[in-house]
Order: structure tokens, then sequence, then C-alpha cells
């Protein structure tokens, strides 16, 4: 009989990929199945030169250099929606490197992302999991965790990484993202990366397949309709780019030698002051 790991979570479905822990894998993490792993294997083959990884490891950099950035902005409180099982330099960690008394709510459904994530926050103080489906905001904004934590009278940083691309079309992705930002403040923050089929139409239909057998289908988005998430909102400096070309910090980031093969817009926007 096979062992169970102490952080699988009972009656989860480990025969079924999931983007939460093909993306942990893909980052080098430890928690996935077989599964996960047979379909990031599969995924590593239908991208050229070994992309796969550098995807995976760019949106992460994006998303760190972002937290930083709102942090040296004055942002002190964080709602990260899709947070994926932890790895190194979550968000708390970044911001509580910049000040301890950031606050942090994580929200993700990937039960292994949930169970990860509170033990890894097992004695933290100013951050929280809260387990919920991004496309309710009203769950995930009511969640005794969210209220206590987060304050939405002073500004705040919503960040939607690589999360908006498993929303389909049908559950209609910028009415979600136009909830959220209903509660944002003037100088408060919006952070998204999403993926696209913009640069290889054919890589990404391959891509779209994988995700096909997973419990997280993949809908892809051209850079208008990632623009048009930030409507409102002033966008920050350089704008809706390659994940590696969004304020690198220096030339050895992953893909920042060939930025569009991550395949994966960023952007920031920001809530005009009056
Ligand atoms: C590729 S990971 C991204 C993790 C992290 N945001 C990052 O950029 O490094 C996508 C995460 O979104 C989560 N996710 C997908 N659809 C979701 C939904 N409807 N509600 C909550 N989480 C969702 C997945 O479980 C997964 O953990």
């Amino acid at each position: 009989m096979s062992e169970v790991p102490d952080w699988q979570p009972a009656g989860i479905d480990v025969d079924t990929p999931s983007a939460a822990r093909i993306y942990d894998y893909a980052l080098g993490g430890a928690h996935n199945f077989a599964a996960d792993r047979a379909a990031a294997a599969a995924l590593y083959n239908a991208l050229p030169e070994g992309d796969a990884w550098m995807v995976a490891r760019a949106n992460r950099a994006f998303l760190q250099r972002a937290v930083r950035y709102c942090c040296a902005q004055g942002i002190r409180q964080f709602l990260d929606l899709g947070s994926g099982i932890p790895t190194v330099g979550n968000v708390h960690e970044i911001a509580h490197q910049w000040d301890p008394a950031c606050r942090v709510v994580y929200v993700d459904n990937d039960p292994v992302s949930v169970a990860t994530t509170r033990h890894m926050l097992e004695g933290v103080p100013n951050a929280a999991m809260v387990d919920a489906d991004i496309r309710n905001p009203e769950a995930v904004l009511g969640a005794e965790e969210t209220r206590q934590l987060l304050d939405f009278s002073q500004p705040a940083a919503i960040v939607m990484c690589a999360v908006l691309h498993y929303v389909s079309f049908d559950d209609d992705a910028p009415a979600i993202v136009e909830r959220y930002k209903s509660v944002l403040v003037p100088g408060s923050f919006l952070v998204i990366s999403h993926t696209t089929d913009d640069p290889r139409p054919e890589v990404a239909a391959a891509i779209r397949k994988i995700f096909e057998e997973t419990s997280t289908p993949v809908t892809h988005r051209n850079r208008e309709q990632v623009t048009e998430f930030f409507k409102g909102l002033e966008l920050v400096e350089p704008g809706v780019v390659w994940t590696p070309q969004w304020r690198p910090e220096d030339q050895s980031g992953p893909g920042y030698d060939y930025p569009e093969r991550s395949a994966t817009y960023a952007a920031v926007g920001r809530v005009p002051l009056p």
C-alpha cells in the first residue's frame, strides 16, 4: 500500500491533475501527485526549449516584484486570489520583509493549497487562508478572515496572478474583477498576470488540450481582454507587458532574454486619486 503524505487532505481526487499542483511541480515543489507530474511533463513537451518551467518562474517572479512595488507605494494589505501552493517568496513573506505589520489574506479552492497554506501560516501573525472560489466575490470578501484582517476603507492590493485564465468566458471574468475592484479605495492596486495564445496559437492549443483533462481548464485571453480588466484604473508603467518585462530588477530573471515566450501578460493598475 502506498503511503499517504501528511500534507494530503482526506478524500481528494489525486488522479485528476490540478493547476495548483502542476504549478507546484513546475516551480520545483513537492506537493503534487503522479497525475500532476504527468500533466506537467506533457506541458514540458508541448512547449519548446523547456519553456514550461520558465513560464511558471517568470510569473512567480512578476508576482514578487509587484508585491514589492505595492509595498513601496505604501500598501500594507493584500488579498491574494488563487494563491496556489506555498513555495518560497510567498506574498506574506515578501510583504513582511518590507513591514511585518502588512496583512495578507490568501484565497484558493484547491484542497492541497488550502491545507499547505494553513500549515505554513501556523503561528504567523497578520496572514490567513480562505477556502473559497474566487468566482464568488461575496464569499471571499465576506469570509471571516478577510473581514478581520483587511480594512477596505484603506488602500489595499488585490493580486490575481495566473488565476483569471481558470475563469471561463461563461463565468464572466470581467464582472468578477469589477466586483473586487469596487471595494478598492483610491491609491489601491490591482495586480494581474494572465496567459494568452497571442504569441504562439499552436502551442496554446496544445496547452488548452492538456488542461481540459484537469480540474482547471484554461481560457486564453488576448492583450485587449487583459487590458480591459484595468478599465477605470491608471496602468502603472510599463503597462500591459510580458511577465519578464514588468519592471525587471536585473537582467538575469527567468525569460528576460525572450519575454514573449512567457506567453503571459502582466500589469498593475492603480485606483486613481481624486
Ligand atoms: C497557477 S496557480 C498561481 C498561484 C499564484 N497566484 C502565483 O501566481 O504564483 C493558480 C491557482 O489558482 C487557483 N484557482 C484556480 N481557479 C480558482 C478558483 N475559481 N477559485 C480559487 N482558486 C482558484 C488554483 O487552485 C491554483 O492554486
